[in-house]
């Protein structure tokens, strides 16, 4: 039976350890769709999600962050920012008049305002990620601790100041179980500081 999402999260743990078993393709169909769902500004969806699997892009990640659970994973998710003013294909699902909008409004936008608009709606495509991953019995490794110029030349994004690397994420069917590493207990904050 299917985990509920209060499920998924009290499961998820940063994992670092993968069996060598590939991912079925339906269920990756399904964890990438559900990712895919993740709401962002304007609909104008300013993320991309990169699915690799091919062991040499693997490698290139792996030459870029030292990091192994992605030479491990069967899977290792890319979410890249669109640092651009509006995506090329925005008008076939916000019509002319918001993809107008969305112009306006970040035409105005300086580089680095522009890269937190992508990475904002990119990171929310990782959170529902990780769940989404969890729910179908997977793990995940959520990562920024690789160099971003060697991601995207490993992803085919060499030179492009239009797109930023949000996070990467290893996937696939944890060889370890790590234990909840305790959280903070004073992060809500009610109505004001
Ligand atoms: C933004 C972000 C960056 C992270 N970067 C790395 C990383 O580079 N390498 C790594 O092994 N874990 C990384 N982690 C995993 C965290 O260390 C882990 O999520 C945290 O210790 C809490 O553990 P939990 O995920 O099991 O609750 C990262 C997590 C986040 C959310």
């Amino acid at each position: 039976m299917a985990l509920t999402v209060s499920e998924a999260i009290a499961q998820r743990r940063a994992t670092r350890q993968y069996k060598d078993a590939p991912i079925p393709d339906e269920t990756l169909d399904l964890i990438v769709n559900n990712a895919l769902e993740a709401p962002s500004a304007f609909n104008a969806q300013m993320r991309d999600l990169v699915v690799v699997r091919d062991q040499a892009v693997k490698q290139a990640i792996f030459d870029a962050s030292g990091q192994q659970q992605f030479l491990d994973a069967p899977v290792v998710f890319v979410v890249v920012g669109r640092s651009e003013v509006v995506p090329e294909d925005a008008e076939e699902i916000l019509g002319a008049e918001l993809t107008e909008k969305v112009r306006g409004f970040n035409g105005s936008a300086s580089a680095a305002k522009l890269r937190e608009i992508g990475i904002r709606d990119a990171m929310l495509v990782a959170g529902f990620l990780l769940l989404a991953a969890q729910e179908q019995g997977l793990s995940t490794s959520p990562t920024t601790g690789w160099n971003e110029d060697g991601v995207k030349k490993a992803i085919g994004l060499e030179a492009r100041d239009d797109r930023s690397i949000a996070l990467v994420i290893a996937a696939g069917y944890a060889d370890e179980h790590p234990e909840h590493p305790g959280r903070a207990i004073n992060r809500r904050v009610d109505d004001k500081y």
